[in-house]
C-alpha cells in the first residue's frame, strides 16, 4: 500500500507495505503533544511567510494556506481540533495540523505547506515557542506565590515563632521573616524563568529543515520575525537536535516545586494540633471517610509528592539525551514527552500551592507559644557575654552550663542566670534578651529577623515584584 491510501502518514512513497499498526501506535506522540497545537500552528504560519518570502509559493497560495491555518486556529481555540486530531490517526500534532490543512485546501495548495520543512525543524521551533510561553507562565506562578507570602508577611511582622534547625528550637524569629524566607526562592525562580524565556527566543530553528538546511530559498528572517525570535539559528544540525529550551524551563519548574514542597512540609507540621500555628480553610482541607474529626492538609502533601514526580520527569527528560548523537534521533520524542509532562504537572502543582497558601490562616498566639521555650534565647545571652569581653568559647561554655542547670530544674533561663553569668565574667550591668520579642529586637545585622531588617526586606521584595510585573 502506498502513502496515497494512508493520508495520516507523512511518508510512504518508497514503501510497498503499510507500517505495523501496533508499532505505529507505539511511535505516536499525539496525546503527549496536543498541548503544542497553538505553537505548531504559529510555526506553520511563519513557514508560509518563509515560503512566500522566498518566492517558493505565490501570494494566492500563501493566502490559501493562511486561510486554512486560520480555520485550524479557530478549531484549536474552541477545542474542536483535538477530536479531529485524535481521529486523524496522525503520529503527532505536526502531522495532524498538516493533514487538516491539506483537507481544508481542496485544490492541493495544502500539499505545499511542508515544502523545505522537516518535522525536525518544526518540532524544534514548536518546542522553543512552547517553552517560552511556559516560562512566562512560570514567572506568573512565582509572582503570585511570592505576592501571597508577602501579603501574609505584612500581617505578621510582630508575630513570633521559634525558628528551628534540624526541627529543634533554635532562635526566635518573626513569622514575617519565615514567610519572606519562603518567598525569596520564588523571586529567584522568576529570574530563572525570565532567563529561560530569553534563551528560548534567542534563535529560530525554522528553516533548518531535516539537519542540513534547505536548497529552497526560504525567507528564514521573515519566519523568525513573525514568531518573535531575536535571530535565525546559526547551525541547522544543532538547531534541530537541541532541547535546551525545554530542559531549562522544565528545570526552572522543577526547582520551583521543590521550593514549594519545603514550605509545604513546615505547614503540614504546623497544621498538627501539637503546633497549631496554622489552620487550613475548609476549601483546601479534606476530611476522613472514617474519622469525623479530621481536617487534613492534603493539598500541601500532594504538592510535596508532586515535587518528586516532576523531578523524576524533568530528570528523565535530561537523561534521555545522554549519549545521543548530534542531530535528530527518535529518542527526542521521549525527551519531549517527559519535558512537557514535567512542565504541565508543575503548573497545576504551583497553582494548587498558591490556592492552598492563600487559604491558610496563621494564628499568632499559637505561634508565640513555643517561641521563647527550649532555650531559644541562649545565643543572645552568649552574644551579650561576648560584648562584655568574654571569648566566644567561654561564652558558649558558660551559657551551655546555665542551660544544663535550667534543664535539670525544668525551667527556662531567667534573670538569676544572667546575674551569675555576669559575675563569672566580671561584668557589670549584663543585659541580655530573655524572651522572643527581645531576642528578635536585639538583632542588628542586615538580613536579620530584626523588625527594621524585615521591613526593609518586604520593601525590597515588593520592588522586585513590581519590576517583574513590568517585564511580563
Ligand atoms: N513525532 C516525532 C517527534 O515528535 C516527529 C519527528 C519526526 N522526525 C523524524 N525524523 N522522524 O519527535
Amino acid at each position: 500500500m502506498s502513502q496515497h491510501t494512508q493520508p495520516h502518514l507523512q511518508w510512504g512513497g518508497r514503501f510497498t507495505a503499510p507500517p505495523d499498526a501496533h508499532l505505529l501506535a507505539f511511535g505516536a506522540s499525539l496525546q503527549d503533544d496536543l498541548v503544542l497545537a497553538p505553537f505548531d500552528l504559529a510555526c506553520s504560519q511563519a513557514h508560509v511567510d518563509a515560503l512566500a518570502g522566498g518566492g517558493i509559493i505565490d501570494s494566492a497560495r500563501a493566502a490559501a494556506l493562511h486561510s486554512a491555518l486560520g480555520i485550524v486556529e479557530g478549531e484549536i481555540a474552541d477545542g474542536r481540533f483535538f477530536t479531529t486530531a485524535t481521529a486523524s490517526g496522525a503520529e503527532d500534532i505536526h502531522g495532524a495540523i498538516d493533514a487538516r490543512v491539506r483537507e481544508l485546501c481542496q485544490n492541493g495548495d495544502g500539499d505545499w505547506l511542508h515544502a523545505g520543512r522537516s518535522r525536525n525543524d518544526q518540532v524544534a521551533t514548536t518546542l522553543a515557542l512552547y517553552s517560552a510561553d511556559r516560562a512566562t507562565r512560570g514567572m506568573h506562578h512565582c509572582r503570585e506565590i511570592a505576592t501571597v507570602l508577602l501579603d501574609v508577611a505584612e500581617l505578621h511582622e510582630h508575630t513570633v515563632i521559634a525558628g528551628t534547625t534540624h526541627w529543634q528550637p533554635a532562635q526566635p524569629i518573626s513569622l514575617a521573616f519565615w514567610l519572606l524566607a519562603a518567598a525569596e526562592p520564588f523571586l529567584r525562580s522568576a529570574t530563572r524563568f525570565a532567563q529561560a524565556h530569553a534563551d528560548a527566543m534567542r534563535s529560530c530553528p525554522l528553516g533548518s529543515a531535516a539537519l542540513a538546511g534547505s536548497s529552497l530559498p526560504l525567507d528564514r528572517n521573515a519566519a523568525a520575525k513573525r514568531l518573535g525570535f531575536a535571530s535565525v539559528s546559526r547551525n541547522a544540525m544543532d538547531a534541530i537536535g537541541t532541547r535546551d529550551s525545554l530542559l531549562d524551563v522544565a528545570n526552572a519548574f522543577a526547582r520551583s516545586v521543590v521550593d514549594a514542597s519545603r514550605v509545604c512540609s513546615e505547614l503540614i507540621i504546623w497544621a498538627t494540633p501539637a503546633f497549631g500555628y496554622v489552620r487550613l480553610g475548609d476549601a483546601s482541607s479534606t476530611g476522613s471517610s472514617l474519622m469525623p474529626q479530621k481536617r487534613n492538609p492534603d493539598p500541601f502533601e500532594l504538592v510535596r509528592g508532586a515535587a518528586s514526580e516532576i523531578h523524576a520527569l524533568a530528570s528523565g527528560a535530561v537523561t534521555s539525551l545522554i549519549g545521543l548523537g548530534l542531530s535528530y534521533h527518535r529518542d527526542l520524542q521521549q525527551t519531549k514527552r517527559m519535558g512537557i509532562a514535567a512542565i504541565e504537572r508543575a503548573m497545576c502543582t504551583l497553582s494548587a500551592f498558591s490556592l492552598a497558601l492563600a487559604d491558610t490562616t496563621f494564628l499568632p498566639e499559637a505561634c508565640a507559644r513555643l517561641a521563647s521555650g527550649g532555650y531559644t534565647v541562649a545565643t543572645d545571652i552568649a552574644d551579650a557575654l561576648i560584648t562584655h569581653g568574654a571569648s566566644a568559647r567561654q561564652a558558649h561554655a558558660l551559657v551551655g552550663a546555665a542551660v544544663g542547670l535550667a534543664e535539670q530544674q525544668e525551667r527556662e533561663l531567667d534573670v538569676h542566670d544572667l546575674a551569675k553569668l555576669s559575675i563569672a565574667i566580671h561584668a557589670t550591668n549584663l543585659h541580655a534578651p530573655l524572651d522572643a520579642q527581645a531576642s528578635i529586637a536585639a538583632k542588628i545585622t542586615a538580613g536579620s529577623t530584626a523588625p527594621s531588617a524585615v521591613r526593609a526586606e518586604i520593601d525590597a521584595l515588593r520592588a522586585d515584584l513590581l519590576q517583574f510585573e513590568m517585564t511580563l
